[in-house]
């Protein structure tokens, strides 16, 4: 068997990749790797219907003349039907959370991984042609397999998460991934069908000057955050926001900076949700060397209470992510 420790080259693929990495997992039997696969595909199907969306839009217009159900679909919908099929089919999984289901979706059989995703990340920039993001948070349960799923398999903390990660389609179509022992970028190659190893063990850097945040909302932001944006002016920072946060995560992820989603008048615990946004890019950034807070605690040792639940998220380089929470003490 090949050394896993060994650094593998630019290049191979995800499959090659996940095959000679399985060492590394935990518990390696082989589950972990196949669910990563069967996101890996789900997001190729996704990455398809994304790329025709111009094209969807015209085909829906006509459709409201005749009446075909299927290609009005919106594509949050879409993508959420296409991971949950991919899943379930797979096995591996046996409970999802999604941000398109009000409830715990239990697939009723004897996978060990409960995952939550949010299928489709920025959803508002997708009639526009912007990039946006699917992401993903996988736990192991906790309760015994073969008996109904408990709120306790999913409302666990970011800490115990067995491995996340993100697709961006983008200018070119990412995975990027963690089972806790590093990061790794992956692109698409989309007529051959593979992802490629391109990113390997992905650092952020400590320092950065870009900085992401709404800032239509300031009058609402609260003084801590008021003073950390002045800080960013004062030292001539740039301000980047594309509003898919997956898209911003990995520019800062890629060059420095620090995404904000602060509480505000409208979300008065941020909007973000600790589930399927923050405790994925969370586990991700740490893993890549930066930092992720709601401004007081780390994001990662939060107790969810809710599936939907909602916390203000302050993701990056760790020096970053350290100076906007010394505004708090
Ligand atoms: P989603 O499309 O999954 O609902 O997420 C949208 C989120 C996130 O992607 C983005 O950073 C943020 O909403 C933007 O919100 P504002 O428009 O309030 O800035
Ligand atoms: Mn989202
Ligand atoms: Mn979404």
């Amino acid at each position: 068997m090949e050394d896993s420790r060994i650094a593998l080259p630019i290049g191979i693929t995800l499959d090659r990749f996940i095959k000679n990495k399985q060492d590394e997992f935990q518990y390696a039997t082989g589950e972990l790797s196949q669910l990563l696969r069967d996101i890996a595909l789900a997001g190729k199907v996704v990455n398809r219907e994304i790329n025709k969306a111009g094209l969807i839009n015209i085909a829906g217009a006509m459709g409201t003349q005749n009446i075909q159900g299927e290609d009005q679909q919106k594509l949050d919908v879409l993508a959420n039907i296409r991971f949950i099929r991919a899943l379930t089919k797979g096995g591996e999984a046996c409970a999802i959370v999604s941000e398109e289901d009000e409830e715990i979706v239990d697939l009723e059989n004897d996978g060990k991984y409960v995952i939550a995703i949010d299928p489709l990340d920025g959803s508002s920039n997708i009639d526009v042609n912007v990039s946006i993001g699917t992401i993903f948070s996988v736990f192991r349960r906790v309760t015994p397999v073969g008996t109904p799923i408990r709120k306790e398999d999913v409302l666990q903390k970011g800490i115990e998460q067995a491995a996340a990660g993100y697709l961006l389609y983008g200018s070119s179509t990412m995975l990027v991934y963690t089972t806790g022992h590093g990061v790794n970028g992956f692109t698409y190659e989309p007529s051959l069908g593979e992802y490629f190893l391109s990113h390997p063990d992905m650092i952020i850097p400590d320092e950065g000057t870009i900085y992401s945040i709404n800032e239509g909302s300031h009058n609402s932001f609260s003084d801590a955050v008021k003073s950390y944006i002045d800080h960013c002016k004062e030292n001539r920072y740039s301000g980047r926001y594309i509003g898919s946060l997956v898209a911003d995560f990995h520019r800062n992820l890629l060059k420095g900076g620090i995404y904000i989603y602060p509480p505000t008048e409208k979300a008065p615990n941020g909007k973000l949700r600790l589930l399927y946004e923050c405790n994925a890019l969370s586990f991700i950034i740490e893993q890549a060397g930066g930092r992720a807070s709601t401004g007081t605690q780390r994001v990662l040792e939060i107790h969810p209470e809710e599936l939907h639940q909602r916390v203000p998220l302050f993701i990056g380089s760790k020096a970053m992510v350290e100076k906007a929470e010394s505004f708090y003490s």
